[in-house]
């Protein structure tokens, strides 16, 4: 791995942080998968917690707003007996002019172990594995729109347990991929597992023009892209990342690109439907869709867990000496 996704690995190949999934070799994500799927198992018991992260101290930094990374985070540190503080970064002297740099070393003087941050700048989780103090381990929660890897390695977890291994399968994303994080990230993962057919489906205003160097297909026409698929990615429109208007309405996407019953119908019969959330029914999703017997987006929350309980513990156990 070169550039500044080396940062997150050791010489030997364990990841110390986790900032994206590109370069991420196969055994490395299959070994985080494996383990999320352990920690799966575990969430049945009565008792849920483990020791793992005991006297360990985790710091959420979200400094853009979140429901499910930041809620899971949290569920997930618990779960490994971590303690958890989260940072209101609303009342947190960054409004007082605090740079990102002094509101990190004022917390690595409070003894972290474990920044997860997430941050409308593409980049910041970056910066902040750069600078910290060797034995703390940092985890990108989502930056900008450049990449979201624990979205990615739940997707990736969610669609090896519904219709198995990666490489197998056709998986189509629908939607705008221009403003994706989520996207971005997922097709690193895909093709990282070596996924063979990658499909993505949108008007151009709303894909990205790198598609054909990362391998991937392009479609502007639904029917076109979702034939015999065996994975159906849905996406929302990012409007808070749109600097023009991309489309004419929101009614006239969902008529182009919505994902409908009848629609569903040309992928393959027993198709998974996903979406990282939130989701906007009626504009990328029609309700019928949403919670059809067809679509595993709560499955993908509950799976969020598992995964972020393997990054922190294996990212930990890579900075502080352990073995995972
Ligand atoms: N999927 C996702 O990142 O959702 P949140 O923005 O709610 O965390």
């Amino acid at each position: 791995m070169h550039g500044p996704a080396a940062l997150q690995l050791t010489p030997d190949g364990r990841l110390k942080h986790l900032l994206t999934t590109e370069g991420l070799p196969k055994s490395l994500i299959t070994e985080l998968l494996d383990t999320a799927e352990t920690f799966l198992s575990s969430q049945g018991q009565p008792v849920k917690k483990v020791p793992l992260l005991r006297g360990k101290t985790v710091v959420n930094l979200f400094f853009e707003n979140s429901t499910r990374t930041r809620t899971t985070f949290d569920i997930a540190a618990h779960r490994l007996s971590a303690d958890v503080v989260t940072l209101d970064i609303r009342t947190s002297s960054a409004s007082k002019g605090e740079t990102l740099f002094d509101t990190l070393k004022n917390l690595e003087a409070m003894q972290a172990d474990l920044f997860v941050v997430r941050h409308s700048a593409g980049g910041a989780p970056f910066f902040i594995a750069d600078r910290v103090t060797p034995n703390i381990a940092v985890i990108n929660a989502g930056d900008g729109t450049h990449a979201h890897p624990t979205q990615a390695l739940l997707d990736l977890m969610t669609i090896r347990k519904h219709k198995g291994d990666p490489a197998n399968l056709s998986v189509a994303i629908v939607g705008d991929l221009k403003h994706s994080r989520v996207a971005r990230s997922l097709i690193h993962g895909l093709r990282g597992m070596g996924c063979p057919d990658i499909r993505a489906i949108g008007p151009g205003t709303l894909l990205p023009s790198d598609l054909g160097y990362l391998g991937v297909r392009t479609f502007h026409c639904i029917d076109d892209g979702l034939r015999d698929v065996d994975v159906v990615v849905l996406l929302r429109l990012q409007k808070e990342r749109m600097t023009s208007a991309l489309l004419p309405s929101e009614r006239e996407f969902f008529n182009l690109y919505g994902m409908t019953e009848s629609r569903l119908k040309l992928a393959k019969e027993n198709a998974i439907v996903m979406h990282p959330g939130p989701i906007n029914r009626g504009v990328e999703i029609a309700n019928e869709v949403a919670d059809g017997s067809q679509a595993v987006i709560l499955d993908q929350v509950t799976n969020g867990i598992a995964i972020r309980m393997a990054v922190m513990a294996m990212t930990l156990s890579t900075q502080q000496g352990g073995h995972s």
